[in-house]
């Protein structure tokens, strides 16, 4: 039987005990060659409306999809931005019920576990805030989603959603990631910080990081390699590849790191040339 410690993922379980469907959708988030995963972040607009980069989802999402392992979207995106014939493994969100306007830790499983079925998803995704004002419920929420999971093989990616006035350091994140791992999360997404081994080290499933507000590509670069080194198992990263002025060279230079322990210098040269390409074909 597959177990998970076969996705080489930290070696985080040993849990023979986990189905043959949960095991083998994993293994198309987390690549069981290296153990690693690039997810492609476009679920944005769930809360944010058209977010920017995003406005024309598929135009977006179709150049970036070669390099992406997994992509992360709502199901209304995945509907209309995403060709069916795609064999992409999707990650589906499946949380929302709020927007910038109001408070946004009052979230609610948005997609039923039929639908997440219909559209074939690899994973579930939720958000779960911890120490904000709707912290139970979202808790509450993540152990439903578990359940229904369970009972499909669908795995389920907590995401660590941080409240305005929560720090983003390892003693709250790494809070957030251990209740999620408790409840019985399958992966966890966070955010990178200092002392980013003794999250890790505290949370016995998968983390990924998320890439965060729009930086200089050096900086993301520099995040992504410095989260596979102390641990992490890969990215599920939007606006610092959508947004930036070469898409396509950032998801490149980030899939080098992530897969192939390129450094975030190597990774930026790769970023450098597809812009460079870029440029010219732009130019004639
Ligand atoms: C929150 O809006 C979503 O879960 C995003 O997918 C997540 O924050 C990752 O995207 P980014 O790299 O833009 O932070």
């Amino acid at each position: 039987m597959i177990g998970f410690a076969d996705l080489d993922a930290g070696n985080k379980e040993d849990n023979m005990s986990m189905n043959w469907g949960m095991a083998n959708r994993l293994a198309r988030i987390i690549k069981p060659e290296d153990g690693r995963a690039v997810m492609l972040a476009v679920d944005h607009g769930y809360f944010l409306g058209p977010t920017s980069g995003l406005e024309e989802p598929r135009k977006t999402i179709e150049p970036l999809m070669p390099y992406a392992d997994s992509i992360m979207l709502t199901r209304g995106v995945l509907r209309t931005s995403v060709d069916p014939k795609s064999d992409k493994p999707v990650v589906l969100r499946v949380s929302g019920g709020t927007s910038i306007l109001k408070e946004l830790s009052n979230e609610d499983i948005t997609v039923s576990i039929d639908d997440c079925i219909r559209l074939n998803v690899s994973a579930m995704a939720l958000s779960i805030f911890v120490g904000s004002e709707f912290e139970k419920e979202t808790l509450v929420s993540l152990t439903k989603l578990v359940d229904e999971g369970e009972k499909f093989g669908i795995p389920v990616l907590a995401v660590t959603a941080v409240g305005k006035d929560m720090a983003r350091d390892v003693r709250y994140l790494g809070l957030a990631c251990r209740i999620a791992a408790e409840l019985g999360a399958h992966i966890v997404k966070t955010y990178y910080c200092d002392d980013f081994e003794q999250l890790i080290e505290s949370c016995p499933i998968p983390v990924i990081i998320a890439g965060g507000k729009k930086t200089p590509e050096m900086e993301a670069l520099e995040l992504a390699h410095h989260a596979v080194t102390h641990g992490a198992v890969g990215v599920d990263m939007g606006r610092n590849i959508f947004q930036s002025d070469c898409p396509v060279g950032m998801i490149q230079a980030v899939r080098a790191i992530v897969h192939e322990n390129v450094s975030a210098k190597e990774a930026y040269k790769i970023y450098e040339s597809s812009k460079g390409a870029k440029q010219k074909r732009a130019a004639g």
